[in-house]
């Protein structure tokens, strides 16, 4: 009998497996199709402190074993987040939850993450300063190590919850950011987010998105993420949730390999919604398979 508990940030999960917020709704969607008590946690959808509709459409394009997004951000808003959203993920999901949550200045980031604050549920914080897809805001803290100090340090001077900075792979040195949050008190990092990228309609001879540019996600990125998280392992204590194309059971090996004590699965979600049901279902095969008795054991365990 294998053990794919794994201990983050001072929280147990039976499982390290994470759905990636933006790829799973607030959850309980999920719910109707599967026992979504069988993930290890569940970050949910970004969300900010206004209600927002988003970018304009056309926001989804395909690309060579991936896609881009360029959604923007779409979210009812915190305060509805927490009068309706969550009442109904805690009616069908009893595992600790991750609480994403995006802003556009210091204030905005401090305002929703004390209101989560209160949420007992809510396990950890993943602090989103890497989404390439806003103006004004997003990537723009996260692609600077003064600015993720801030809101590093911001944030965690209103909640005694867990603190995850979510980080950009569209950096020259990831390792620096993430070293500049764990100095600011940062209790784990979360990265890969999206890869900028962009796709050009020949007919029209005009960019596919409506916002121009997109972020990059799914099986494509998964050695670039695999390489941030092996960096970022090498240049902080703090744990690592890896994510970027994961897409089976092994890929959840080979991050924790690298570094991640959890990992996240974003774009499979949406090739197949059973995607984090079967990697679980499929890991105490694959650790047997690798004769991997305890999960935790392997993680830094390639360096
Ligand atoms: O556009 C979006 O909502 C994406 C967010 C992100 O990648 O952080």
């Amino acid at each position: 009998m294998v053990n794919t508990k794994i201990n983050l940030c001072g929280v147990t999960l039976d499982n390290p497996v994470i759905p990636a917020s933006g790829t799973f709704g607030f959850g309980y969607e999920y719910a109707d199709i599967y026992d979504i008590n069988v993930l290890g946690s569940l970050s949910f959808k970004g969300t900010t402190v206004e209600p927002r509709y988003g970018n304009p459409t056309p926001r989804i394009a395909e690309t060579a074993s991936g896609m881009l997004n360029s959604v923007g951000l779409q979210n009812p808003g915190i305060d509805k987040v927490i009068s309706e959203e969550l009442p109904k993920l805690r009616a069908c999901f009893s595992k600790p939850i991750m609480a994403n949550i995006s802003g556009f200045s210091l204030d905005d980031y401090t305002e929703a993450c004390r209101k989560i604050d209160s949420e007992e549920q809510v396990a950890f914080i993943e602090v989103n300063i890497s989404c390439p897809n806003v103006h004004n805001g997003g990537m723009s803290f996260g692609a600077d190590p003064k600015a993720a100090e801030e809101v590093t340090k911001a944030v965690k001077a209103v909640t005694t919850k867990p603190v995850i900075m979510k980080l950009t792979p569209n950096v020259t040195n990831i390792a620096e950011i993430a070293k500049a949050c764990e100095s600011a008190g940062a209790d784990g990092v979360s990265l890969i987010n999206t890869l900028l990228g962009l796709r050009i309609d020949l007919k029209k001879r005009r960019p596919l998105l409506a916002n121009t540019t997109g972020g990059l996600s799914g099986p494509a990125v998964f050695p670039v993420a695999l390489r941030c998280v092996w960096q970022v392992y090498n240049a902080v204590s703090i744990p690592i949730i890896g994510m970027g194309g994961v897409s089976s059971s092994s890929d959840v090996i080979e991050m924790m390999l690298a570094g991640a004590t959890a990992v996240q699965v974003g774009a499979a979600n949406l090739v197949d919604p059973f995607a984090c049901k079967k990697i679980i279902e499929d890991l105490p095969r694959e650790m047997q398979r690798l004769r991997i008795d305890n999960l935790s054991d392997i993680i830094g365990g390639a360096h």
